[in-house]
């Protein structure tokens, strides 16, 4: 079952044009809806003393927002990064790349990673590989080859059972998966992030990760995008699969494996349909720590270029603040305790 080059390359491709042309949202939310904010009439937050930087694995950002991993390994795929990548150093935001499995194998496509070598000074750059490539992993050297291409600050290993069973030609064998995980842990020296690509990481899934020493949950949960739909509209197949809609929703999966930070220390981030500052005001209040967001930013970078994608988080992070000052809370570390109301309390 395992891909050529140029069907891995032709798959980032078509990956890119689905996700801006066709409707691949899940067709159930993220469930952040479900809570509102408690209303503080009496706040005395000074707007322009709220402060929303926070630290990154040590690194000063200023939005805890993070550009998720998303592309390399396509002839596009340079220009998007390079852009990508222009947009974070403006915001001083992380940003991921998409999967660096491609450079393992060809050296065709590589400038669209490298191109992120040179902002890795500035923001933190973040690397990328499969669960599946890291199952079958012999030898480290292509984790340090992968991390050294752009200077990584962190690795990032994607967990995607569901996109791999439902893709043609996928690579759902995982086994060997956790044991790799901490044999990386061990050796590579930067911190190491587990996410999902939109079906959620349950508590018990967290738990096997951050015992393996992983230092970072990205939920990536359901509500956004769905990589079943993109992989059943890619090869033709039925649009009403039971597996378009697969998977734990991000706010489910937040306030879930944020629990586990009575015994672990890590990085919660929260992702999967995170496309306004109520989602990601309440994801902090149920525990993250950052928020990150793909499609939406490729659609916005898409549409507006690097300057309305700037705006756009600008924009978005002043909403954040309003709720800030609505809810008296003058900083995230305020934010991060204040108890958001379930929609049915208030009837
Ligand atoms: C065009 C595109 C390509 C992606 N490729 C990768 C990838 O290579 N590696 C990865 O970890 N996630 C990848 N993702 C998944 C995202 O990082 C994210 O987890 C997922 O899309 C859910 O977030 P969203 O609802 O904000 O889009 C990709 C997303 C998009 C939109």
């Amino acid at each position: 079952m395992t891909q050529t080059k140029q069907e891995i390359s032709k798959r980032k491709q078509d990956h890119l044009e689905i996700c801006l042309s066709e409707d691949v949202d899940y067709r159930k939310t993220n469930g952040f809806e479900r809570y509102d904010f408690p209303h503080f009439a009496t706040t005395e937050v000074v707007y322009n003393e709220i402060d929303i930087s926070t630290t990154f694995f040590k690194r000063k950002i200023d939005y805890p927002f993070l550009i998720s991993s998303m592309t390399g390994g396509t002839g596009k795929a340079k220009d998007i990064n390079y852009r990508l990548a222009l947009a974070a150093k403006e915001l001083n935001i992380p940003i991921g790349v998409g999967s660096q499995r491609l450079t393992l194998e060809d050296d065709k496509f590589k400038d669209s990673f490298d191109v992120l070598k040179k902002f890795s000074d500035s923001i933190p750059v973040l690397s990328n590989i499969g669960a599946a490539q890291v199952a079958k992993l012999k030898k480290l050297d292509s984790i340090k080859k992968i991390t050294d291409q752009i200077n990584a600050s962190a690795l990032i290993i994607h967990l995607n059972p569901l996109q791999e069973i439902i893709q043609k030609n996928g690579e759902p064998d995982f086994s060997g998966l956790i044991k790799n995980i901490k044999r990386i842990v061990k050796k590579i020296g930067i911190p190491v992030i587990a996410k999902e690509v939109g079906a959620g990481i349950s508590a018990k899934a967290a738990e096997y990760l951050l015992e393996a020493g992983v230092k970072g949950i990205d939920v990536a949960g359901a509500g956004g995008t769905s990589w079943s739909a993109v992989e059943l509209l890619r090869n033709k197949r039925s649009n009403d699969s039971i597996f378009w809609n697969w998977g734990l929703p991000t706010s489910y999966c937040i306030r879930t494996v944020n629990e586990l930070r009575k015994k672990y220390n890590f990085v919660l981030i929260s992702s999967g349909g995170i496309n306004s500052a109520d989602e990601i005001a309440k994801s902090v209040a149920l525990g993250a720590d950052l928020t990150a967001s793909a499609k939406k930013v490729l659609i916005i970078l898409n549409e507006g270029g690097v300057e309305g994608l700037i705006e756009y988080v600008k924009a978005m992070f002043e909403d954040v603040k309003k709720i800030m000052y609505l809810t008296g809370c003058e900083s995230l570390k305020k934010l991060k305790k204040l108890i958001l109301i379930r929609k049915e309390e208030l009837f």
